[in-house]
């Protein structure tokens, strides 16, 4: 699939739209947003999972791979939202979640009742001694990875929560299982697969994790990964000329995705690392808060850009997701400078070399959610973390306040439609709650707006969909050493393009070689191209030679 001119629009359905008031985000609210999202010009949604699930980590543990939950609709709904996207030339990506089953998954329950076939479709393992577990490794939601099953007097593994079972991708069955469901959603018209966390499955040793910490070392990027990779793509989305894949990619390296995503590689089309979305953990830790670094983040999009390019690998490009902050809060000054810094932050991200992936909210400046009591959140991770943080003795004052800046559940509030009750999102009671700043922004605000976040949005998309510099130009840095602003350029045979964004609320001045080029696109009315170029805060600039 020609990747070039696409542009990704990531739904979290559950906050997205309620059309029928149960206070759940479903498919028959995003058909009625379909126009919405074609005015904004994106080519592809991608959809967080809306299968059968127990939500214990909101439809990531998957109870029945093949079936809507109810809450969100039906197949026949979903053929519906199928035609009508089709229509609007948007194609749909589906989230496979394939490292791990809901333990209330069929293939888990049988496990448990003791069927050896089952049993082998997961990680069960002896423990050290009476009530210890097989190693030492932490689950990513907090506390021990393993959970002791007594009738068998054994443990199963969990990377992510307790109700997470781990798949056992050595067992060739899985494997089929797991290409099976692609070609079922296949089957139902779907081209777009985003595999979560799919470097995680080669798990290959079962050894004490030496800093005594998740042990991710012995399953990230394992020596059977390609091989997995390249199984799944033959025997599934492989066999469809339109298919557009990615891979989430937790701690990895450039040369492993370069594998992974390679024009010629046969595994996936694309992949997400979150390298850049963590020069504000402090000591690495997503707990611990520090102010970005921002000659770090510099530093991770440009080596990461020169080597996926030099590789001939593709990146996904996004600062945003259902699982991070929201990056106008993160990066940007969302109070003072709210517009200006959401349009600097599009503008670095998506005139890079990769696809850009636009999640939900971030296109109108939706900022993180400023809850300020426990109660308000859901995210399984957020709430083991506010526990464990009290545990260590963290006063709830600091605890609320990290949360506010990394709490998952940032993301998750309902999508601000207008300032009527929760948001124009539900006639019902939201499952979570809408963030208070959605009386002054929201959809209905800036689309009256013409200087609006959207408007700035659509050009972007625009350009990416029409210009070949933007789709395949090189990417080169550009004024490496600077303390503020992120510059590069983007070159196609005698086409050249220019990007400067400064990163801060305070003037910046730069040199560059603007002798022929003029402003194709900026956040500011009146900007004029210089060799000195003198950037207001949060200024972006793109130059152009045509
Ligand atoms: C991925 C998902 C995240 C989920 C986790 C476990 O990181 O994006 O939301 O909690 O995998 O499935």
């Amino acid at each position: 699939m020609a990747l070039e001119d696409k542009v990704v629009y990531q739904i979290y359905p559950k906050s997205f739209c309620d059309a029928d008031g149960d206070g759940w985000g479903d498919i028959q609210g995003v058909i009625s947003k379909l126009d919405y999202l074609q005015k904004l010009g994106i080519n592809c949604i991608w959809f967080n999972p809306m299968t059968v699930s127990p939500q214990k980590d909101n439809g990531y543990d998957v109870a029945d791979y093949r079936k809507f939950d109810p809450r969100y609709g039906t197949m026949e709904d979903f053929e519906q939202l199928s035609e009508e996207c089709h229509k609007r030339g948007i194609s749909i990506m589906f989230d496979m979640v394939f490292n791990h089953t809901s333990t209330a998954h069929e293939w888990f329950q049988k496990a448990l009742a003791g069927d050896e076939k089952y049993k082998n479709y997961y990680y069960f393992r002896k423990g050290k001694g009476p009530g210890v577990p097989p190693n030492n490794w932490q689950s990513k939601f907090g506390g021990p990875a393993w959970e002791y099953v007594p009738q068998f007097d054994e443990w199963y593994l969990h990377l992510f929560d307790v109700s997470q079972a781990d798949l056992n991708w050595t067992n060739p069955e899985v494997r089929q299982e797991c290409a099976d469901i692609v070609n079922f959603w296949r089957s139902k018209g779907v081209h777009g697969f985003r595999f979560d966390v799919i470097n995680e499955i080669g798990k290959w040793s079962f050894e004490d994790d030496p800093n005594n910490f998740d042990g991710r070392q012995f399953y990230t990027d394992g020596p059977m990964e390609h091989a997995y990779l390249k199984e799944l793509n033959e025997k599934s989305f492989g066999q469809d000329p339109d298919h557009i894949t990615v891979g989430e990619m937790s701690s990895t390296t450039i040369e492993k995705c370069a594998g992974y995503a390679g024009r010629n590689s046969h595994e996936l089309d694309m992949v997400f690392s979150f390298h850049h979305l963590k020069v504000d953990y402090k000591n690495q830790k997503k707990w611990e808060l520090q102010p970005f670094d921002f000659m770090e983040l510099k530093r991770l999009l440009t080596e990461w850009q020169i080597g996926m390019q030099k590789a001939d690998a593709w990146n996904a490009l996004f600062w945003n997701c259902h699982d991070q902050p929201r990056s106008v809060s993160r990066f940007g000054d969302d109070k003072k400078y709210r517009k200006e810094s959401a349009k600097m932050l599009a503008t670095a991200i998506q005139m890079l070399r990769g696809t850009p992936y636009i999640y939900m909210g971030e296109e109108i400046g939706m900022p993180n959610a400023d809850f300020t009591s426990l109660d308000q959140y859901r995210d399984v991770e957020s709430i083991n973390a506010f526990h464990i943080m009290e545990q260590e003795g963290k006063s709830e004052e600091e605890i609320y306040h990290i949360l506010q800046e990394r709490s998952r559940d940032n993301a998750r509030t309902p999508m601000p439609w207008d300032d009527s009750a929760n948001a124009g999102f539900t006639t019902g009671t939201p499952w979570i709650q809408a963030a208070d700043h959605y009386k002054t922004i929201n959809v209905k605000n800036d689309l009256s707006d013409p200087d609006g976040i959207f408007a700035y949005y659509q050009k972007l998309i625009q350009m990416r969909k029409t210009m070949p510099v933007v789709q395949t130009g090189l990417f080169q840095p550009l004024l490496e050493d600077h303390p503020s602003i992120f510059a590069y350029e983007r070159v196609l045979g005698n086409e050249k393009m220019i990007v400067l964004n400064n990163f801060y609320g305070k003037e910046a001045g730069c040199d560059i070689d603007a002798d022929g080029m003029h402003v194709f696109l900026s956040n500011y009315a009146d900007t004029e191209a210089q060799n000195h170029m003198v950037l207001r805060p949060y200024e972006s600039v793109i130059l152009y030679n045509r």
